[in-house]
Parts: C-alpha cells; sequence; structure tokens
C-alpha cells in the first residue's frame, strides 16, 4: 500500500515573515490533517531552516526546491546535499520544468542530483512531463519516457524505490488548466510501467507517483482517488493554508 505525499511547493514566494506565518497556520490545522497522508512543504533555501525550527514536533516534512550534486566546492550560489543534510531535510525537488527551463537544467545533472541526494538520505522528487506542442503532436508519452531514462540512469534498485516521481504536464503549470484526472492517471500509469520495465514490478508497485499542476481543493478529490496517483505536488494552491489543508484530506 503506497502512502500519499502531499507536497507544497512555495517556488520563490514568501520571505521570513511570511513564510513562518503561513507555518503558524499549517500547525493550528495539522491536528486535523488525515494521520494517513505525508504532508511536504518546500520553502525557498533561506526559510528552509527558521520553517524546519518552527515546526519541530510536528508532522510535516521539509524539502528544498533544488540542489546542486557535489558536497561541496567552487560553485557560487549553490547549495549542496550536505548543507541540507546537515539542517535536517527529508526531501528535495529535483528537475522541476521552471528549473529545466529557465535554469538549464538537464536529465544528465537530473540524475547526478537524484544519486547524490540518495547518497546522502535526501528523498529526491524527480519531476517529469511535457510541453503542450509535445503533447498536440502525440510525443507526450515517448517524451516522458526518454526523462525515466536518463534521469534514472544507473540509479540501483535500492534508491528507485524510495525515489519520488511527479508527473507535471508543462501546459498545466499554474496556468489554471489541469490535466484530466484521466489524462493524469494514464500517464502515472505509464511511468509506472517505465520502471517496471528498468526494475521489475517489485520496485514499480511502490514508487509513488504524484501528479502536479493547477491541483486545487475543487479538483483534487478527483485527482487523487486515481489509482496510479499517490499524492500531488501543489505550487499556487500550497501558498494558501485552508486550500492546501483541504487538498490534504482529501489525499485519504
Ligand atoms: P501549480 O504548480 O500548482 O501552481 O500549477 C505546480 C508545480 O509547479 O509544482
Amino acid at each position: 500500500m503506497r502512502r500519499k505525499l502531499i507536497a507544497g511547493n512555495w517556488k520563490m514566494n514568501n520571505d521570513l515573515d511570511d513564510s513562518l506565518k503561513l507555518v503558524e497556520k499549517f500547525k493550528s490545522l495539522s491536528d486535523k490533517f488525515d494521520k494517513d497522508v505525508d504532508v511536504l512543504i518546500c520553502p525557498a533555501f533561506i526559510n528552509l531552516y527558521p520553517v524546519k525550527q518552527s515546526l519541530e514536533g510536528y508532522n510535516i516534512k521539509i524539502g528544498a526546491q533544488n540542489m546542486h550534486f557535489e558536497d561541496y566546492g567552487a560553485f557560487t550560489g549553490e547549495i549542496s546535499p550536505t548543507m541540507l543534510k546537515s539542517i535536517g531535510i527529508d526531501y528535495v525537488i529535483i528537475g522541476h520544468s521552471e528549473r529545466r527551463q529557465y535554469f538549464n537544467e538537464v536529465d544528465e545533472t537530473v540524475n547526478k542530483k537524484l544519486k547524490a541526494a540518495h547518497i546522502h538520505g535526501i528523498i529526491p522528487i524527480v519531476c517529469v512531463g511535457e510541453t503542450l506542442e509535445q503533447r498536440e503532436s502525440g510525443i507526450e508519452k515517448e517524451t516522458v519516457k526518454n526523462q525515466i531514462v536518463k534521469d534514472f540512469e544507473n540509479v540501483h534498485a535500492s534508491e528507485a524505490v524510495k525515489t519520488v516521481i511527479a508527473y507535471e504536464p508543462i501546459w498545466a503549470i499554474g496556468t489554471g488548466r489541469t490535466a484530466s484526472s484521466q489524462q493524469a492517471n494514464e500517464m502515472a500509469s505509464f511511468i509506472r510501467n517505465c520502471v517496471s520495465e528498468i526494475y521489475g514490478t517489485d520496485i514499480s508497485d511502490k514508487v509513488i507517483i504524484q501528479y502536479g499542476g493547477s491541483v486545487k481543493a475543487d479538483n483534487a478529490g478527483e485527482i487523487l482517488t486515481q489509482s496510479d496517483i499517490d499524492g500531488a505536488l501543489i505550487g499556487g494552491a500550497s501558498l494558501k493554508a485552508e486550500e492546501f489543508y483541504k487538498i490534504i484530506n482529501y489525499a485519504k
């Protein structure tokens, strides 16, 4: 039985004060969170530690939105897995389409980051997904499979099973345009098959596959009850405590 993972990706939103205020609201709602759901929030790097401290004793996990694959060195402006680990970070989002689109993230670096995260015991959430043009030309599955194959190259089965995959069609991110629950589930199930082709069904049956792209309280119920969807990666709607809490409680 796969546990649902509901993750909030705050992106480049919330300064320190806003982050701590939002966390206070989550805390006041947290005793109402469904106990069978894992809840994760991913603030900006600079707010990770204060948010982590504020959530001490609460069952809410903290993740970063990116990291470098090296442990240390001359990489100005970067944050390493060892730094994340040193402040007790549990998860890291890797290969988000905004990183791929605006910051030249490619499958080769996604693969290096995925391996580095596992070396340091941080759970990677690897994002894959097609553009609108790719979907309209009927190559969405080929595109996603290609990402999976490259992102998981030489990743050991024991690490693959602990990797979360987020299917995020780029045309649905921040656009208000959600994939239909059928489209999302069809791709999640296709992704599970890709994982099975590489690692076998023992592994693919256990891998957590999220959907991301304009998930809100009013569409979460339908998306989160699909057979192959094990949670959601949420941008905009995770910035509102009440809305995020509603989504969490749909994930039963
Ligand atoms: P959105 O973002 O929910 O605002 O569409 C999702 C994401 O980018 O992870």
